[in-house]
């Protein structure tokens, strides 16, 4: 009964926000409903889309992949949020939906300062892809009131699609060859294409053959550049492209993950320069898929978002008004690990870190703990509640591995694919590990603290986990802050 009218509330918030009346307002009462992650005020989300930053108004927007009809995958349409500080969103009514050319499936956003696609200086630009039964090809629409409302340009679309899984488009500005670059997922290869004026796409190379993991269909992919930043000096160049992939299935433990290469950008091709006989994972859990950045971020920040699920059990998941959420936004940059291979620095926003409040005694729902464990002899980490449910972490200093078990976390039974264990090495060998997690209703995302690896997964225990044990080092354990 509780269930059923939280789904109606969920319904009503959704039809609002939907109508473009009201904001709709978050349905509260769930125990899974996380209080300072994004999650939609009701029913369906997978990826996010098109995020980006607007300067004047210190503003970021966040769209993303939305059935408003149920809380399983449906009709895509995107929704979208925004909020000042990454924390607290506001929910407005959905900018763009379905229509005769086809769902709306993942995309990005740019702001055109220079007027290139003639819709207006600074107008902010959406270019997704639209699916039907018969294919998949890249729309775009555009904003004059600054990311809140689209309206859809009438020569869509803009690029025909040749292949049945042909998706994603996330577009940057190459300032070097002066002109748009769509970086595009095409089955298990990425393809390149540039435009002077967003509306005519021109293609100019693929990347993927033979290289990286090819256990499912790439998606979401994101060309950035990042900057290194070593404690060795002198150890790294300054910086490189990094093509983020996400693939589904095919990730290191099952289902969805997202893969990433490091290499040259010539403004034609991109190829992989470092390590290109490894694998590398941006995460070293199993809810982490379709990681995106924000066009525009402030500072030069990169910032980044993923949806914090996992196809394999998605639409399966326990909670009842909606489903899914998103990571906390992480902060991305490169270094080099004790082999001398690059690797994604990933950290959590700073807006994150400023969530941690008075040092407590005892776990709750929502806390950040700190750990401190030795680089010399193997740590365990237990939290659990009084029921028996515990989510287990082990650090081994002989293997090298950071891993995290959920198997016995709460409940499991809704997917034989959610009981798991995932294990991250240690690239960068340290005296001691000190390792944060962040604690949300229903995820645990550990990083460690100097970014070398991050590891994020759901659970749901039937009550907070309320106890913090720990075999070799120490944890700290800090209330978020009021919200
Ligand atoms: C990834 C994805 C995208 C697609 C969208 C559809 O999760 O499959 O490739 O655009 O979801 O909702």
């Amino acid at each position: 009964m509780k269930n059923c009218s939280l789904l109606i509330i969920g319904i009503v918030a959704a039809i609002l926000s939907s109508c473009g009346t009201k904001p709709a307002r978050y349905v509260t009462d769930e125990p899974f409903r996380s209080v300072y992650h994004h999650s939609p005020a009701a029913f369906w989300m997978n990826d996010p889309n098109g995020m980006f930053y607007d300067d004047a108004a210190h503003l970021w927007h966040l769209y993303y992949q939305h059935n408003p009809f149920g809380t399983t995958w449906g009709p895509m349409h995107w929704a979208h949020a925004t909020s000042s500080d990454l924390i607290h969103w506001e929910q407005h009514p959905i900018v763009l939906a379905p229509d005769s050319i086809g769902t709306i499936f993942s995309g990005s956003v740019v702001i055109d300062r220079y007027n290139t696609a003639g819709f207006g200086e600074n107008a902010v630009v959406a270019i997704f892809t639209q699916s039907e039964i018969c294919g998949q090809h890249q729309s775009i629409a555009y904003s004059l009131d600054g990311g809140m409302t689209f309206v859809k340009y009438d020569g869509n679309p803009v690029l025909k699609g040749d292949i049945a899984d042909f998706r994603d488009p996330k577009v940057t500005w190459d300032e070097q060859a002066g002109k748009w670059i769509m970086t595009l997922a095409c089955q298990q290869e990425i393809r390149f294409y540039s435009s002077a004026n967003l509306k005519e796409w021109s293609y100019e190379s693929s990347f993927g053959a033979g290289i990286g993991a090819h256990g499912g269909v790439w998606e979401c992919p994101e060309l950035i550049r990042l900057k290194c930043e070593n404690e060795k000096i002198g150890k790294c160049e300054n910086e490189k492209y990094v093509l983020l992939v996400s693939i589904n299935p095919g990730g290191p433990f099952g289902g969805s993950a997202t893969q990433y290469f490091v290499g040259e950008w010539d403004g034609h091709r991109f190829t992989c320069t470092d390590a290109p006989y490894e694998t590398k994972w941006l995460d070293y859990g199993k809810d982490n898929y379709s990681t995106f950045t924000w066009h525009n971020a402030p500072d030069g920040r990169v910032v980044s978002l993923g949806w914090m699920s996992n196809w394999q059990y998605a639409e399966v998941l326990p909670t009842v008004a909606f489903r899914s959420q998103n990571t906390i936004a992480r902060e991305l940059s490169l270094y080099k690990d004790d082999a001398d291979v690059y690797r994604v620095r990933v950290v959590p926003s700073p807006e994150f870190m400023a969530l941690k409040g008075e040092k407590t005694r005892t776990l709750a729902d929502a806390a950040i703990v700190e750990l401190t464990l030795s680089g010399t002899k193997s740590s365990v980490v237990t939290l659990s509640n009084d029921k028996g449910e515990k989510v287990t972490m082990t650090l081994d200093v002989h293997r090298r591995t950071f891993s995290m078990d959920r198997t016995a976390s709460g409940d499991c039974s809704f997917s034989t694919d959610f009981a798991a264990h995932t294990t991250t090495p240690l690239f960068v060998k340290q005296d001691e590990y000190r390792v944060i997690l962040f604690i949300d209703h229903c995820s645990i995302e550990a990083f460690d603290a100097n970014g070398y690896w991050a590891m994020t997964n759901l659970v749901f225990p039937s009550e907070p986990y309320n106890h913090v044990e720990v075999e070799g080092g120490e944890a700290n354990i800090y209330a978020i802050r009021n919200l």
